[in-house]
Parts: structure tokens; sequence; C-alpha cells
């Protein structure tokens, strides 16, 4: 007899790929430290993972928002990922709006989750801080996310550090769920990056960069900068007062880390082979005029694609309603069980 994780098991695994869960709120441009800690990572890997990579506009809308920059962000995002490597035959891509089931999982997750596991969510105390008025949306963002993920039997939810906490949350959701109901979710695991899983501000070493700060002069380099603009941001960078290039721990070398990071991941080396290519640099400035240049020549390809797809929205629209169409038809089969479970009456389809 099949137990109930082997059911589970393999309702995962459709082919041979771990299969990895991701989210991306559509605000803002995204910068350097987007790309290297998660946007390539997920493009490299789609051979050997199974990626579900969605943008969540379902949560963007959980704090104000401005509609037609919310459209133009979530599209934008969409050939932003598209022209970083994820490739529509190996990876589903997808907006969250496309496929219903997220809001509705999310509402019958809301009634076995505890008002306090949400109340203490650091994000939700940062976020709500000093606002008027907050929406009971922003309260329940951790419950939608965690729908994200368990509607696709997801084993990896690889994210930054600061959302360690809701994919935390998300399993004690789903084994709460398993418990009351019936064993029907894999237990997700936070996967955080060790490389470039976090590239540091520019302008502030001790700062991760974020699209939240990239109107700061100097503290990001956005994917959309033009050469130039690359070439002054590094050229800018805060370094320190020694003039030795090589990796280290210590917080008062963060600056010239940061640019080794940028440099490691960039080009894919290992930290020896990075420290033997400075092996012949003359002081920090050769340093950054090639990590520069690696930054520049890696992004170029990126840009070039991101025009051709920004140029063209009815078939990137085309493009997301087919990952949408293949995402519905992972994500349904896991909502009507949660429905059957939970003791719903379910639609005769018969006749139609
Ligand atoms: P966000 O821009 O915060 O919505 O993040 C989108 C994705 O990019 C998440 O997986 C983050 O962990 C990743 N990310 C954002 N900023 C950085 C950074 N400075 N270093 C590494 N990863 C980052
Ligand atoms: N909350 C995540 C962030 O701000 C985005 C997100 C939404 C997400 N749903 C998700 C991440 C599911 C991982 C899995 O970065």
């Amino acid at each position: 007899m099949q137990t109930s994780t082997d059911t589970i098991e393999s309702q995962s695994n459709s082919g041979t790929r771990r299969r990895v869960f991701s989210g991306v709120q559509p605000s803002g441009d995204s910068q350097l430290g987007n790309y290297l800690g998660a946007f390539k990572g997920w493009g490299d890997r789609q051979d050997e993972k199974e990626n579900f990579l969605c943008i969540v506009d379902i949560h963007a809308i959980t704090v104000d928002q401005d509609p037609e920059e919310l459209r133009r962000q979530t599209r934008e995002l969409a050939a932003m990922l598209f022209a970083c490597g994820l490739d529509p035959d190996k990876s589903t891509l997808f907006i969250q709006s496309h496929v219903t089931a997220h809001a509705e999982a999310c509402w019958i997750l809301n009634c076995v989750t505890p008002i306090g596991w949400l109340e203490r969510m650091t994000q939700f105390k940062d976020k709500s801080t000093g606002l008027d008025s907050v929406s009971t949306g922003l309260l329940d963002y951790p419950v939608l996310m965690a729908g994200d993920i368990l509607l696709y039997s997801a084993h990896e939810v690889p994210v930054g550090e600061d959302q360690k906490q809701h994919v935390e949350l998300a399993r004690d959701i789903a084994q709460r769920f398993n418990r009351i109901y019936d064993e029907l979710f894999v237990v997700p695991e936070p996967v955080i990056p060790e490389i470039g899983g976090r590239v540091m501000g520019l302008n502030d070493p001790s700062v991760k960069m974020s699209k939240s700060y990239s109107h700061i002069r100097g503290h990001a380099v956005r994917l959309l900068d033009e050469p130039k603009e690359i070439q002054r941001s590094i050229m800018r960078a805060v370094t320190d007062s020694e003039n030795e290039i090589r990796f280290s721990n210590d917080p008062e070398r963060a600056g010239v880390n940061n640019l080794l990071g940028m440099y490691k991941v960039m080009t894919d080396k290992i930290e020896s082979e990075v420290e033997a290519d400075f092996a012949d640099a003359r002081g920090y400035g050769d340093l950054k005029k090639r990590v520069a240049e690696v930054i520049i020549e890696g992004l170029a390809p990126i840009q070039k694609r991101y025009y051709e797809l920004m140029d063209d929205v009815a078939e990137l629209d085309r493009m997301l309603a087919v990952s949408a169409d293949h995402a519905r038809q992972v994500s349904e089969p896991k909502l009507q069980e949660m429905k059957q479970a939970v003791g719903f009456v379910l639609p005769d389809h018969s006749r139609s």
C-alpha cells in the first residue's frame, strides 16, 4: 500500500527534478543583488530543478500602490526574469493573480492559522509601524505566501534571509493542516543562497543592496543601467585604506569583499580563481575597473533581450498566459484536495 508520504512525493515530482517555488514582488527596478542572489541561480539550475516562479501581484496590493504602476512593473519584472535566462520551456514563470487557486488556498489556510502567529511576524511589525491604517491583507500576507508554496508541493523555497520566517510559518501551517485534516502538504524547506546571498550596497557595504534604496546615488547597480552608469557606480564604491585584494570576513573590508563577491558570481569562478585573477592588479582602481567590465559584459545580453520583450508586449502576455495554464494544471488538483479535506461538496463537472 502507498503511504500518504509516498503520495505526496509522487505528486511533487513530475520528473526527476526537485520542485522549487519562489515569488518576487513586482516593485521597483531590479538591481544587481536580485540578479546575483536570485534570478541568475534560478536560470542556472533550471535543468536540475523544476522551477515555479511567481510574480506576486496579489501580495503587492497589501500596501498602497498605484494601479498603472503595478501593471507596468509586473510586465517589466516578467520581461526581466525571462531576459535573465528563465526559459519558458523549462521553468514556469507566471503572474500570481492569473491563478485564482492562490487566493482560494489562502482563505482555507486562514481558517487553520491562529492570528497570534501572524501578529508575531517581524515583517508585519516593520511594515505596519507608523501607518495610520493597516490593511487586513498586510497581516494575512504570510498565509497567502504559504498557499503559494503549498499548492505546488514545493520542496525548496529559495528566499532572502528576511523571508525565512515566512517560510517557517508556511511549514507550521502545512503541519497544522496535515494534522487537523489530511496529510496533503509537503513541508517545504527555506533555501538561503550562499553565493551572492547578500550583495551589499556600494555606498555602504554594511547594508544589503536593495530596490528600496536604489534612488540613492551610488547605492546599487540597476539591471537596466547604461554601461557608463555602471562604471561610475562601481568606481565610486566604498572600499578601505588597505590595498589587499582578497576575500575576507572583516567588516572593515566589506566593500572589497562585496566587489570580489560580485565578480565571483558574474564569472562563475571559485574564490581562489578570483584572487588569482587579481594577483597582478595594481590597487583598488584596477579591481573596480575589472569588476565593472564583467558586470557590463554580463548585463549586455540581458538588457538586449529585455528591450526586445518589452517591444512586443502581446508576445510577452502570450508567454505568461501559457505559463499560467501550466501553473493552473499543477495547483488546481491540490486545491480540490484541500476543498475535499475540509468538507466542501465538490462541483459536478460531468455536465460541462
Ligand atoms: P526583493 O527585491 O527584495 O523583492 O527580492 C527578490 C529576490 O532577490 C529575493 O530572492 C531576494 O533574496 C533577492 N535579493 C534582493 N536583494 C538582494 C541582495 N542585495 N543580495 C542578494 N539577494 C538579493
Ligand atoms: N514575500 C516574498 C518577498 O517579499 C515574495 C513571495 C511571495 C514568496 N510568495 C512567495 C517567496 C512564495 C517565496 C515563496 O520576497
